[in-house]
């Protein structure tokens, strides 16, 4: 729904990191686009569960999800917009992770500044409250970014960003101001990014003001 009146027009979405497809398959349910949504994904089992229900929800002719690294998919149809809640745990390496596809790198945002380096037009982003928000939006503005529009809300830190070796890096990053997180929640916003040519407002300030007033 936060993209509605950012990207009507597109007749195709690209998702990177469909996961079991359920964010989108209720997106496509309920909401009007009506082009195309092209999903990648890279863990097997996610990726058949998705494909089970796009079947099972008779959905195919609005969302396809492919079996292949969104980076090695060549043949991907052009588009201006990208849809994405990315890998964003950060940990020192990913060797001991319990699922390495959602390694985000030593601060949380490399796959983010990956995806913010690739020339769509419109963004839609998870950020993280523990993946350095202030230093992607940094990143994200130095590639011709604004933020358009966010919608935030609380998590509570679940089995993946509770393991020690993610939890350990999260309170390093806060130390360096890089994290925001209270005793058991932290905040996830889906972020618009325009292209600023196209943007017609600048809302990162308020963005980093509403994340960092989880202390
Ligand atoms: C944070 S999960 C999001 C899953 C789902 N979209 C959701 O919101 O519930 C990130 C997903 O990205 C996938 N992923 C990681 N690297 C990828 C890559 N290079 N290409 C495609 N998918 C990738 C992971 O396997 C994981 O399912």
């Amino acid at each position: 729904m936060l993209l509605v009146g950012h990207c009507q027009t597109a007749p195709v979405i690209h998702e990177f990191g469909s996961g079991d497809g359920m964010p989108m398959i209720e997106a496509v349910l309920g909401a009007c686009f009506q082009g195309m949504i092209h999903g990648y994904e890279i863990n097997d089992v996610s990726w058949n569960l998705a494909n089970t229900r796009i079947r099972y929800q008779q959905i195919e002719d609005r969302y396809m999800v492919h079996h292949v690294s969104f980076f090695d998919a060549c043949n991907k149809p052009y588009t201006s917009t990208l849809v994405t809640n990315p890998p964003y745990l950060p940990a020192w390496t990913d060797s001991r992770l319990y699922i390495k596809g959602l390694y985000g790198g030593i601060d949380g945002s490399m796959i983010s500044r990956k995806l913010l380096s690739l020339e769509y037009s419109t963004v839609l982003l998870m950020v993280s409250s523990f993946s350095n928000p202030a230093g992607l939006l940094q990143y994200a503005s130095e590639q011709g970014y604004s933020v358009v529009d966010f919608l935030i809300r609380p998590l509570i830190f679940g089995r993946y960003s509770s393991q020690p070796e993610v939890k350990s890096r999260i309170v390093e990053l806060h130390q360096e101001q890089k994290a925001f997180f209270s005793e058991h929640y932290y905040l996830l916003a889906g972020v618009v990014f325009q292209k600023q040519n196209h943007a017609d407002k600048e809302l990162s300030d308020d963005l980093m003001a509403v994340i960092q007033s989880l202390r």
